[in-house]
């Protein structure tokens, strides 16, 4: 059985928010979040989020996750203290097979083959994430014997001048056999420079008992880096989109700049899809093959096939785009949207709701919104369907070849006809036949022997 515990009680103070800390994001995630999925990559039997400084917020973010138990800690006297909270909640049994891990909602980065690693270290002992660092200033230093041997835990603020020379540092994220986890934690005191209660006392312990300790190392250094401050969390955001963008080049899709990508979510590609500099990826988003999109778009929810080329600055949400379509520069698809192949969206053009069919296109400055749109469509410059009454939203729909003149207003509900021709201007305000020329519009004149009028002297 394996129990996974998450502490997330600290206050974040450095942080300078009211948001706690570990609801604070990476990549668009909440870091408890990406800690939780990570967590869940190892199939374990009971996750227990140790809670403290704005214990109802986080619980309140991750309740409806039902595989997720909470403990309160209150008030908050150390790591050790912590993990205690979480007993009562920990299932199996005193066999050593039986595991705890131990990690941090503000470090959330650590990857599920990290863990894994770390769990296989363990054996029936005691294991350790740590690592060797440049600057191991704060953190706990791991003390080995002559034989290389670790002995215990030495937190910064209780090292000697020899121990604060070591470098080899506690990472805090820990793997422990369950039954004798419990036991050690009866036997912790807070005789210490901090006056807390440290989960690291449990490593002196298990050398004392002779449970074996072994150490297991992350696979990447920004995989164990905490968020403690703005200036963290920014760097922290940037190791993960540079590896995120690593994994993408991995697979054969090209980055403009890869320390130019945003991606808030998944991001699946195809072949050779390419991506320029700027754009920003959220939700769950499909490029098939071959997509190629330009600088400066944001891409939610979205999926795009294959061939399909996005222009500069275009923005989808929850929009679906065909084969071979073309968007932008500057197009808007909001919800709903469904362009066919072929089909072309161009600049400060804004689509909702609605399907472009075949081939039709909307070149420049139209509003298209609960709209069905057959094939080979023209709908020319400054078109707009009218769908909204101020009540209720009410369908246009414009079947195959129609041809749509610059400047029509559709007032839906409203068919237009197969192969119908709308002229420049009209406003239609009744359905137009298939294959005819319908137009509305004032009669032209020209007022004779008008002029302009003069400014008085
Ligand atoms: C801890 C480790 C140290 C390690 C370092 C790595 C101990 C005693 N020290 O030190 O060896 O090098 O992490 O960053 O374990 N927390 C609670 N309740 C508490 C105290 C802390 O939930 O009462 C949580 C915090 O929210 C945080 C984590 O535990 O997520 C670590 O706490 P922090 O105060 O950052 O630990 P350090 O003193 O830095
Ligand atoms: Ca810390």
């Amino acid at each position: 059985m394996l129990n996974i515990v998450i502490l997330a009680a600290g206050l974040g103070k450095r942080m300078q928010s009211d948001l706690p800390k570990v609801l604070h994001r990476i990549a668009g995630k909440p870091m408890l979040a990406h800690v939780l999925d990570n967590a869940r990559a190892l199939h374990p039997d009971r996750i227990v989020v140790v809670t403290g400084h704005g214990a109802e917020k986080v619980q309140a973010a991750f309740q409806e996750q039902g595989d997720v138990a909470f403990a309160l800690q209150q008030p908050q006297q150390g790591t050790g203290h912590a993990v205690q909270q979480a007993l009562p909640l920990l299932v199996g049994s005193d066999a050593s097979d039986d595991a705890t891990l131990v990690l941090y909602g503000d470090v959330p980065l650590v990857q599920p083959e990290t863990l894994r690693a770390l769990l296989e270290a363990r054996a029936d002992g005691l294991a350790l994430l740590t690592e060797k660092v440049a600057d191991p200033t704060g953190y706990g230093r791991i003390v080995r014997d002559h034989a290389g041997q670790v002995q215990r835990i030495v937190e910064h603020k209780d090292a000697d001048q020899a121990e604060l020379a070591i470098n080899e540092v506690n990472t805090g994220i820990l793997a422990a056999p369950t039954g004798k986890l419990r036991e050690w934690l009866g036997r912790i005191n807070n005789n210490n420079a901090q006056g807390e209660y440290y989960l690291t006392d449990i490593v002196a312990l298990s050398v004392t008992d002779g449970v074996p300790v072994r150490a297991a190392h992350p696979g990447a250094p920004w995989e164990t880096l905490g968020v403690n401050s703005r200036v963290q969390q920014a760097e922290l955001e940037r190791a993960w989109q540079r590896e995120q963008a690593r994994r993408l080049l991995e697979k054969g899709v090209t980055l403009a700049d890869p320390e130019r990508f945003d991606l808030r979510g998944e991001l699946v590609c195809g072949r050779d899809v390419f991506i320029d500099v700027g754009c920003v990826f959220e939700g769950k988003v499909q490029l098939a093959d071959g997509v190629h999109i330009g600088p400066h778009c944001v891409l939610r929810d979205a999926s795009i096939g294959a061939g399909t080329r996005i222009d500069a600055f275009t923005h989808i949400e929850q929009a679906v785009v065909a084969q071979d379509a073309r968007l932008g520069p500057y197009a808007r698809l909001r919800p709903g949207a469904d362009i066919g192949p072929e089909a072309h969206v161009g600049n400060f053009v804004e689509i909702k709701k609605s399907t472009l069919g075949h081939g039709s296109k909307a070149n420049h400055l139209a509003y298209i919104g609960d709209a069905q749109i057959g094939a080979r469509v023209n709908i020319g410059a400054g078109t707009i369907t009218c769908n909204y009454d101020g009540v209720n939203k009410h369908l246009t729909v414009i079947e195959d070849d129609a041809f749509i003149g610059s400047d029509t207003q559709l007032v839906a509900p409203v068919t237009v006809g197969k192969g119908a021709t709308l002229a420049a201007g009209t406003t239609l305000t009744r359905d137009a036949p298939a294959e005819q020329l319908t137009l509305s519009r004032v009669p032209q004149t020209t007022v004779d022997g008008w002029k302009r009028p003069q400014k008085k002297a």
